[in-house]
């Protein structure tokens, strides 16, 4: 899919005031500082359209793009950002969770992770609740320009080994990088194909 157009929206914190179009629409979710706003950048070929930082938790509001004026991307917060207090994690949690209970626009979450990280707790407890609740996601797996390709692929075998314990089947994942743009390609096609089949 060829990106034409790459707008920011909109900011909020109040689910109920996102935006009401009903255009299809794609999240971005995972630990802070894991990647979300860089890969939303490297989609759009834009070096800043979504902020971002070497600093965890960058990203505090819930956050809407409008690509090719037909579909939307959303950067979310991070969640497990243990320097905020427990009270702002707290509000955080609710209107990520509110998020995914209300958008009835979203067609697929997708859960980014560090690849060079083993599973980690928060991770998998997240990808659980999206099941339980019905939600589609697919697991985007990023900065893979950290590692060596063999390195990858074990990385790779292992997350999957994880989720064999509690899930029939892995989810659908992509391996990405925002510095080298691995990955653009089949993420892009893959929101194309979802797209299509939406209309
Ligand atoms: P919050 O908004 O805090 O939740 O973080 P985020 O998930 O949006 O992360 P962000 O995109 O702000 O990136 C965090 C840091 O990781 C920045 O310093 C980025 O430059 C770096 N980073 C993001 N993606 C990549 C990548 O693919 N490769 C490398 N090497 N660094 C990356
Ligand atoms: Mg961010």
């Amino acid at each position: 899919m060829l990106i034409k157009s790459a707008e920011f929206l909109v900011s909020n914190s109040d689910v109920e005031k996102c935006p009401k179009s009903g255009l299809p629409e794609y999240a971005f979710i995972g630990r802070s500082n894991v990647g979300k706003s860089s890969l939303i950048n490297m989609l759009t070929n834009r070096k800043s359209l979504a902020k971002t930082s070497g600093r965890p938790g960058k990203t505090q509001l819930i956050n809407h793009f409008l690509i090719n004026k037909n579909w939307h991307l959303v950067d979310l917060p991070g969640y497990g950002y243990a320097r905020v207090s427990k009270s702002t994690k707290k509000v955080f949690q609710k209107f990520i969770t509110q998020y995914f209970a209300l958008r009835e626009q979203l067609v697929t979450a997708f859960v980014l992770v560090d690849i060079r990280h083993k599973p980690q707790p928060i991770d998998l407890e997240f990808m659980q609740w999206l099941g339980e609740n019905g939600i589609p996601f697919s697991i985007i797996f990023t900065k893979a320009d950290k590692l060596k390709p063999n390195a990858i692929e074990r990385h790779v075998l292992d997350y999957k080994n994880v989720l064999l314990e509690t899930w029939e089947e892995m989810p659908n994942y992509f391996v990405t990088s925002s510095s080298n743009e691995t990955g653009k390609e089949e993420l892009l096609g893959y929101i194309g194909e979802l797209n299509a089949n939406m209309r």
